[in-house]
């Protein structure tokens, strides 16, 4: 225990902690060449960590001396939520006691995070570390998301009676509607997301103005059965393995019930990356809910591979106040 500290993090760290990082994503690329090169060399990390490299972001680091382990947790509204969040490029140990050092590296940075008002965690891994999962699962941690990648090859068995066309501004309406099925979905057991809407009329009319960002529609007999959302990944702290130019990302899928289980998302799925492999892109990611069991389904099926898995951790609130130094007399009235 006494090996960990906290420390702010700082230029001092960073050279050392993108080091420990790109070692990690060198050992995830060699299981998996579709990944980018470019985060196998420090210099790409590097840009991910300077702006948290400030004196002001705490990290649990092992020293001994030099860097061994370093855990970075931004606050971040994950789904609305305020939430400690480790992303895939925010963590690293020394390989040879991971689990254990995770560990005990969490243990001393987490009073931090609910001292912040956290009581959301999150950590993002990379798909081969399957030591350090084991050591967030110990932890109380639990699987929620998965990123996958694939190829552009096409996509085998996809029916040519379903009419794909790309969604313009006039199609507004419509694409809502597939927008709040979907969400309705993922409201479903076991997913339970709460069902939130937030400017999708605004964020859909530029989305449909933005001449890199598709929709397609697909219809079956002219009436529109579901759809497909895609373009460039363009959140700043993406996970690296679907963080690339030459990456797309699916951000949205969706068929109707009673149309399900025909070749609807096949036909989409395949003429998206027709359409990702016309525009010079050479990958397509794809972010889903671990307990989507369609959604998982139909990813893997279709040929995307888990590259990074997610993992939440809820904290009972009642913790804020019922700690460990709670008043002595406060405790007496309930004994
Ligand atoms: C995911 C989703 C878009 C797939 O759409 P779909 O039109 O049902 O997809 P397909 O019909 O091409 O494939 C679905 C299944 O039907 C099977 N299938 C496809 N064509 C078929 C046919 N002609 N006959 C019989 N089965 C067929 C496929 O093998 C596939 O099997 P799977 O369950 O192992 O994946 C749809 O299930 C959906 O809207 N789900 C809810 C929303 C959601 O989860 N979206 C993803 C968010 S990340």
């Amino acid at each position: 225990m006494s090996s960990v500290e906290i420390v702010p993090f700082s230029e001092d760290h960073i050279e050392a902690a993108a080091s420990l990082v790109a070692a990690r994503y060198r050992t995830e690329r060699e299981l998996n060449k579709s990944l980018p090169a470019r985060y196998e060399k420090p210099d790409a990390i590097l840009e991910r960590l300077r702006p948290f490299a400030n004196g002001r972001a705490d990290i649990a680091v092992m020293c001994q001396g030099q860097l061994k382990g370093f855990l970075l947790g931004l606050i971040f509204p994950l789904r609305g939520v305020r939430t400690a969040w480790s992303p895939d490029w925010g963590h690293a140990v020394n390989p040879v006691r991971d689990y254990e050092t995770y560990r005990e590296m969490y243990t001393a940075l987490a009073p931090r995070w609910v001292a912040n008002g956290c009581f959301d965690h999150a950590v993002t891994v990379l798909a081969h570390e399957r030591a350090v999962s084991d050591a967030w699962f110990s932890l109380g941690f639990g699987m929620a998301g998965i990123d996958a990648l694939r190829d552009l090859s096409p996509v085998k068995g996809a029916p040519s009676k379903v009419e794909i066309r790309r969604a313009t501004l006039e199609d507004i309406d419509v694409v809502l509607r597939l927008t709040v099925g979907l969400q309705r979905h993922l409201a479903t057991s076991p997913i339970f997301m709460p069902l939130m809407t937030y400017r999708e009329r605004r964020f859909h009319e530029e989305w449909l103005s933005n001449r890199d960002k598709v929709l397609w529609l697909a219809s079956l007999s002219r009436e529109i059965v579901g759809h497909m959302r895609l373009g460039p990944v363009d959140a700043p702290y993406a996970p690296m393995p679907v963080s690339d130019k030459e990456t797309v990302a699916i951000s949205g899928a969706f068929a109707w019930e009673d149309h399900r289980s025909r070749g609807i998302g096949t036909a989409l799925l395949d003429h998206s990356l027709q359409w990702a492999r016309s525009a010079g892109y050479k990958n397509c990611s794809v972010d889903f809910e671990s307990a989507n069991i369609l959604g998982s389904r139909f990813w893997h099926r279709s040929g995307f591979r888990p590259v990074c898995y997610s993992l939440v951790r809820r904290i009972d609130e009642r913790i804020a106040w019922a700690h460990e130094n709670r008043d002595e007399i406060d405790l007496l009235r309930g004994l």
